[in-house]
């Protein structure tokens, strides 16, 4: 059951400033995966910005705080726009980060830790990210290289939002595709018309007689193809499942990209042990 919002967060006694209190596997796994692709595609972006004169830029349209700390433990870890900052700061830096949050306080203490750690060029968003998704693409480099952290609590993960950013043509995207949600919710999903938003078309590959592991599938398929179909994404067979207490799986993360070299690279670091769940 999700946490109610005062146990979500609390103030961090070093800046002053919110950080989340989230379970362990609200940062290793995707902060890991995501750092170390930053450094796999850093030549990429070297090669955009010294070679072809374009920028590079990170978005984080559901950013956080920027720092939250693993429940039940004094282990501080940084949120994904400053775990993207430190990581490409060390080798070949993004030259726009484009930050949104529909909480205004949990954005200002993102931009403020992402400055403290000297980012500058930041270009921060408050608002639902169906609406700073317009604002941010506008707001980085039309032929540049560009990675969206797309990070939700949940599965109101609305289609349109990644629609958009594939405006851009090198847009790559990785993704939480939240699982755990539809255990619980996809039959109200259905209704509520949450489903018609994150997979437009759904109703072609689901049915009633289907168990609710196949039915969740169904739909995770069916997104997957619109996203290779209408978006023209190549979407990485290499799909992290992270799990959390129990071993129940929680999240799926998903890597798309237009450019081979990206799904290439997503393949090579994406698997950071043996034990861990890749389908
Ligand atoms: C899982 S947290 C993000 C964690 C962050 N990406 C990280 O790894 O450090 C999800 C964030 O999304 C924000 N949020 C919830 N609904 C949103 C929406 N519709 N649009 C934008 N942000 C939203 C929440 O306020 C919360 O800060």
């Amino acid at each position: 059951m999700a946490k109610p919002k005062k146990d979500q967060y609390e103030i961090d006694p070093v800046d002053g400033l919110k950080r989340g209190v989230i379970g362990a596997w609200g940062v290793e796994d995707k902060h890991e995966r995501m750092q170390k692709y930053i450094f796999a595609s850093h030549a990429a972006r070297r090669k955009f910005w010294r070679e072809y004169g374009k920028e590079t830029g990170f978005v984080d349209l559901y950013c956080g705080p920027g720092r939250a700390r693993i429940r039940e433990t004094n282990v501080v870890a940084d949120g994904s726009a400053v775990v993207a900052a430190k990581r490409s700061e060390a080798c070949t830096p993004f030259q726009r980060y484009v930050i949104a949050d529909i909480d205004k306080e949990l954005l200002a203490a993102c931009e403020s830790r992402l400055r403290a750690v000297g980012v500058s060029n930041i270009c921060a968003l408050c608002g639902p990210a169906e609406e700073t998704v317009r604002p941010a693409i506008n707001a980085l480099h039309k032929g540049g290289l560009n990675l969206a952290f797309i990070d939700p609590f949940n599965a109101n993960l609305p289609f349109s939002v990644i629609e958009t950013l594939g405006e851009l043509n090198r847009m790559d995207q990785l993704i939480h595709f939240s699982v755990m949600d539809y255990r619980r919710n996809l039959s109200t999903m259905m209704q509520d018309g949450r489903l018609d938003s994150l997979a437009p078309g759904w109703q072609k590959v689901v049915s009633k007689t289907m168990g609710v592991d196949e039915q969740r599938n169904a739909v995770f398929f069916h997104w997957k193809g619109l996203l290779e179909s209408k978006l023209r994404y190549k979407v990485s067979d290499t799909i992290v499942r992270v799990r959390g207490p129990n071993r129940a799986e929680i999240y799926w993360l998903v890597f798309a990209s237009r450019h081979d070299l990206g799904g290439k690279l997503w393949r090579e670091i994406a698997n950071l042990g043996p034990q861990r769940g890749l389908i």
